[in-house]
């Protein structure tokens, strides 16, 4: 057990720093064993802290002091008291130099937070609170010091020398070392500090800003990757042209650089003029990346470029305002993403993404309000609530101001806080004032979690020709809140006549009618709307385009449904409609699975499916989104108590049935989709991406003739989209072709350690019996390392979070075997081993047998020696729910 029960922060108790750093110059000596580094900073009090006698208290991660000056004397033993995680020094003048020289070893680093080397080469990761493993500092967001950085280092082995801002000089330092100086011209928080030192190559271009500004822009990576950064940099260039199209926002600085390492936790880090970037974002040629992978890369680039302004001009007062800059920034990564490719297709991966992994977030033990009030490790915190609903929060605030006033309230925004560390209140606040709009209900959304239940039900007056449309919320009890208040929930809606028409819509006491959609503002627990001069009984289309993160109840028929599939005026909705009618058939089945009934798949829904594959009117984007069944996963959210086992039956059966009845439908599609040589536009991915929807309904039913098929594609692809899908077909299934696939995939791709990841992942994923055999043993393939997260993800966290019927195994030996890697990985990176263990947090989900087993192992973990916080956080609070 731990000696000492790690310390919770809470919101409630932030107070301003009694101290400011004006200015940091820092000096790195990058050695073989040690790395020193020299500071000397200019520190003043700070006048909006009421502490007048305060000490400084500079915070440390696992230093090493060699010693510390004020005004250039060295300090005096009882002046200051110093361990590896504080330094506190008394008495200081109202302003003063202070010089720092800390020890660290970035060689044996291996939490990749702070200063630790990646394949020889030297990186940097501050945020949230990495700096303070460089050195003693303010390591608080709300302290913004202008930053100066020189490196030293040997010149053979390091021969690029990188840091914020701009390049100011450049020389030998003797004995085969040289220096490289940078200043940054902006103040900014340590957390948007970087350094990178290495042997790289660089890819370079241009970008002129509409103001006449040149940029310099450098993507480097190591030796051997050149010829993949092409993608990535004409993102670059997107994201600079659309930020200013759409907000008038430009670069600020003469040079942006990008760097691609491979060992790094997260997607990318937004560090001021100097993005670090988990190669997984950069690297694409079309063998090597799929087209998901070419519009993820888009999508990070412009999240980390758009964090420029979103972020760093204006940052975040703490870390409790963390959504304040990624919902934001993921909401206009999103908007960057929608306005170049498919908007509904965009739009239902986002929701995609929020049911699976923010839903589930919300409904368990670390349910938390896009602004907590409280938390251990901030690092558990980078959550999907944080960024995907904060960014889905901001969405709404979009669809109740409409883009003008959205607009408007972005350039207060800045206009009121360029250069600040700011709140969530301060942004609502820009959006209302700018807009004088009354945002206060609506603000609940930041204080509250749980994802609100919105019923809703009509009522058709013939008489009258009105429709009466009652919408209801309500919100879950959430750790820490058990009683909510009502939210402003943007409802977004049309109503559809006999033909499928949109009517126009007048509600009582209006003048005009509005045609198309309208936006309803639901702010009491529950409002009846009511529609006049409505001829006949509509069918409503609610939400649209998902306008609230919220769960719909809406008792339509199975034929209404079918009728929304084929006619909703609302793309998004029309998948929607499709996956509510798939999640019926697919619970249905369950329960007859469960119930020992003989299980049928009911005609409507072939034939609402063979409509939607066999209308080329549709994009294929679209088709291809909804012939796909909701995931395993998705359904066991949607069970009382989840059955893996009964849910991977039902829906392969749904699979094979689907795939028989409409053969030679799936067959005529493949066909008629084949396309020349690969090119990543909109419409050519959606080509493929339902092509291969229909080889994975070809193959469903086993036969030797489609896996020869699949064979065949995943041997002939000239891209990786193709190969995959073929692949992963395979991978599913008990056949000779399975293994001669996946060695040659090995073969091919040794060297490339991206798309070994992509074969890791397809075997942890799979659902044949052995798997969990067969994943251990790929622990033990040489292109595997714990010490690697993009590794650990694809084999350790896609097994626990992406393949339920493996991980639930009724025998427990699923969750052992993961809990046995958290345990592994606690002491090489806690940040890697609190997002695996994470995968026990629904633990409640299950059948007793199973929570019993689920909670022995958190159990297990708990009681480590020396457990990081990290993963203290997690599995306590699971374990207390
Ligand atoms: N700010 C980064 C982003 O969203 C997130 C990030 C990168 C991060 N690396 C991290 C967060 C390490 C915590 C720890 O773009
Ligand atoms: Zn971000």
């Amino acid at each position: 057990m731990r000696t000492e029960t790690p310390q919770t922060i809470y919101l409630k108790d932030y107070l301003p720093s009694p101290y400011i750093i004006d200015r940091i110059d820092l000096k790195f000596e990058l050695r073989e064993v040690d790395t020193e580094v020299e500071a000397r900073m200019v520190i003043t009090r700070n006048p909006a802290s009421a502490e007048v006698n305060a000490p400084l208290v500079l915070v440390g991660d696992a230093l090493e002091l060699v010693s510390v000056k004020i005004d250039g004397e060295t300090l005096a033993a009882d002046r200051y008291t110093v361990s590896p995680t504080e330094l506190v020094i008394r008495d200081l003048p109202d302003s003063c130099f202070c010089d720092v020289v800390t020890r660290i070893q970035p060689q044996t680093n291996t939490t990749l937070s702070g200063l630790y080397k990646s394949n020889d080469n030297f990186y940097t990761q501050c945020e949230a609170e990495g700096f303070r493993r460089i050195m003693y500092y303010l390591d608080r967001p709300d302290v913004m010091t202008r930053f100066s950085t020189t490196i030293v280092a040997d010149k053979q082995k390091y021969p690029v020398l990188l840091s914020n801002g701009n390049k100011v000089g450049e020389g030998d330092s003797g004995k085969g070392r040289h220096w490289v100086k940078w200043v940054d011209p902006f103040r900014k928080p340590a957390y948007l500090f970087a350094l990178v030192a290495g042997k790289l190559v660089v890819l370079e271009d241009h970008f002129r800003t509409r103001s006449g500004r040149e940029v310099l822009l450098q993507i480097w990576v190591e030796h051997g990757n050149l010829d993949k950064c092409h993608h990535a940099m004409a993102s670059v260039k997107r994201a600079m042209k659309w930020d200013e199209d759409r907000f008038g926002l430009e670069y600020d600085l003469d040079i942006y650089m990008i760097v691609a390492v491979s060992d790094f936790t997260m997607g990318a880090m937004e560090n001021k003029g100097l993005n670090i970037f988990n190669t997984k974002y950069v690297l694409a040629r079309p063998e090597t990346a799929t087209d998901w992978d070419f519009g993820a890369i888009e999508a990070v680039i412009g999240h980390e470029y758009f964090h420029n302004w979103t972020g760093n001009r204006v940052t975040c007062r703490d870390w409790f305002q963390l959504s304040l800059k990624e919902g934001l920034t993921v909401f206009r990564d999103q908007e960057f993403s929608m306005d170049l490719g498919s908007r509904a297709v965009e739009r239902i991966d986002q929701v995609k993404t929020l049911r699976s992994a923010q839903f589930p977030e919300d409904a368990g033990p670390m349910a938390h309000p896009i602004r907590p009030t409280s938390y251990i490790e901030i690092n558990n915190f980078y959550t999907v609530t944080i960024y995907e609903k904060g960014a889905e929060v901001i969405r709404m605030q979009h669809t109740l101001l409409g883009e003008a006033g959205f607009r408007k309230g972005m350039d207060l925004y800045f206009r009121r806080h360029d250069g600040q560390a700011v709140t969530t209140e301060d942004f609502v606040a820009a959006m209302a004032d700018a807009n004088g709009a009354d945002l206060e209900q609506f603000k609940r959304w930041y204080d509250q979690a749980g994802t609100p239940v919105l019923r809703a039900s009509g009522q058709y007056d013939a008489e009258q020709h009105c429709y009466r449309l009652t919408l209801a919320q309500s919100c879950p009890a959430t750790p820490g809140q058990p009683e909510k208040l009502p939210f402003h929930i943007p409802v977004k809606m049309g109503l559809l006549g006999i033909e499928g028409q949109t009517l126009p819509l007048r509600l009582r006491g209006e003048a005009e009618a509005i045609q198309g959609s309208r936006v309803l503002s639901l702010t009491d627990a529950e409002q009846t709307f009511e529609f006049v001069d409505i001829p006949c009984q509509p069918v409503p289309s609610l939400l649209q385009g998902f306008s609230a993160p919220v769960k719909l109840e809406m008792a339509y028929t199975d034929a209404e449904l079918a009728f929304l599939l084929a006619h909703d005026s609302d793309e998004f909705n029309r998948w929607d409609a499709g996956q509510k009618l798939a999640e019926r058939v697919l619970l249905a089945l369950v329960a007859d699975a469960q119930a020992g009934r003989p299980l049928q798949l009911p005609e409507h829904f072939t034939s609402a499916m063979r409509q939607v594959l066999n209308n080329e009117q549709l994009d294929p984007a679209l088709a291809a989104q909804a012939l796909s069944l909701p995931t395993e996963g998705w359904l066991a959210e949607v069970m009382e108590v989840a059955d893996p086992d009964t849910i991977h039956q039902a829906r392969q059966f749904v699979r094979r049935k689907l795939a028989q009845a409409l053969s030679a439908d799936w067959l005529r599609h493949y066909q008629r989709l084949t396309q020349g040589a690969y090119v990543w536009t909109g419409d050519a991915s959606a080509k493929r991406a339902l092509r291969n929807v229909c080889l994975s309904y070809l193959c469903a039913g086993e036969q030797e003739q489609e896996l020869q098929r699949a064979h065949e594609q995943f041997m002939q692809a000239d891209n990786m989209t193709d190969q995959q899908a073929a692949l992963a077909v395979l991978a599913n299934v008990a056949h000779p072709l399975r293994e001669h696939a996946l060695s040659h995939f090995a073969d091919q791709w040794q060297d490339e350690a991206l798309v070994m990841d992509k074969w890791l992942q397809m075997q942890a994923t799979s659902c044949l019996p052995g798997t969990l055999e067969h994943v251990k043993q790929l622990t033990q393939h040489r292109c595997f390392t714990l010490t690697n997260p993009n590794k650990v993800y694809a084999l350790i966290r896609s097994f626990a979070s992406a393949n339920p019927l493996h991980f639930h195994a009724a025998d427990g030996s699923g969750y052992h075997w993961v809990a046995d890697q958290v345990l592994a990985l606690d002491g090489i990176n806690p940040q890697v081993a609190s997002r695996v263990v994470s995968a026990f947090n629904r633990w409640k989900k299950y059948d007793t047998a199973r929570q019993g087993l689920m909670k022995a192992e958190l159990q297990r973990i708990l009681a480590k020696e020396g457990l990081s916080p990290d993963v203290f956080e997690i599995a306590s609070k699971a374990l207390q729910a």
